[in-house]
């Protein structure tokens, strides 16, 4: 009674098996029956496609070649190209240069005009993560960054700007160099900035000249 159910079961299997196949397009049913055959053409196309890629009419670093008049096969760099891992200075590419960690100014007079540089620089550069106002609360933090800390603190209003321009080229803790987008000059405006900004947030009523003082006064 049993192994007639099972066998019973078993032909139903089948038929069904049978049916579907026959209900399948044309080329469907081809590929079933040939599909072993399929398999090995496609290896053997295969194979004779790696020998072509391998051997290719490509020119190879040096070599010659009639396409251009100078007979080389290698371009001159389009004019202004930057190596990778160098700055652009006066159209020139520089080598990093040696700084003072400690230096408390840049090696150049502070004008109105470089501290307005970084200023512009540090609002391309840093403030997406560190906000305009250094507070550390960019839009990239408020989107999940993890945060960097406040200019304001004690520690960092102590820090020389040596130490901001340390950090701009070396990076920080997980924070990354910049120095490939940020050239030497634009990285001693923009730690002056920074300086300007911890003032900015941490200014006594006698920093001020009398004349602003007048000003809050009114
Ligand atoms: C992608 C986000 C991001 C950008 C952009 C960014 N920073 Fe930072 N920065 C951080 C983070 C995060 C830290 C904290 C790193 C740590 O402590 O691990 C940090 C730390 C610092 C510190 C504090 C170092 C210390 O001693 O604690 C300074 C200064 C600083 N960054 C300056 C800059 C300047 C200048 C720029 C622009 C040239 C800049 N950062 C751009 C994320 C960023």
């Amino acid at each position: 009674m049993m192994n007639g159910a099972k066998e019973m079961s078993a032909r139903k299997t089948r038929e069904k098996t049978r049916n579907a196949f026959w209900r399948e397009p044309l080329s469907f049913r081809v590929f079933r029956v040939f599909r072993g055959q399929v398999l090995l053409l496609t290896l053997l196309f295969a194979a004779s496609c790696t020998q072509k890629m391998a051997d290719q009419p490509s020119l190879k670093p040096l070599e010659a070649s009639p396409v251009f008049p100078d007979g080389r096969s290698a371009r001159e760099p389009v004019k202004g190209t930057v190596p990778s891992g160098f700055t652009r200075m006066n159209g020139r590419a520089a080598p990093e240069q040696t700084f003072d960690q400690n230096a408390t100014k840049p090696p150049f007079p502070v004008t109105l005009e470089i501290l307005e540089r970084g200023q512009a620089r540090f609002n391309i550069y840093c403030a997406v993560c560190h906000g305009r106002t250094g507070e550390g609360d960019g839009m990239v933090v408020r989107r999940g960054f993890s945060a960097p800390p406040t200019y304001h603190s004690d520690r960092l209003r102590q820090a020389p700007i040596g130490h901001f321009y340390d950090v701009i080229t070396h990076g920080f803790g997980g924070m990354a160099s910049y120095a490939n987008q940020v050239e030497p000059r634009d990285r001693w405006a923009i730690a002056a900035y920074i300086r300007a900004l911890q003032l900015s947030q941490n200014a006594e009523m006698a920093d001020l000249p009398p004349e602003l003082r007048n000003e809050l006064d009114k």
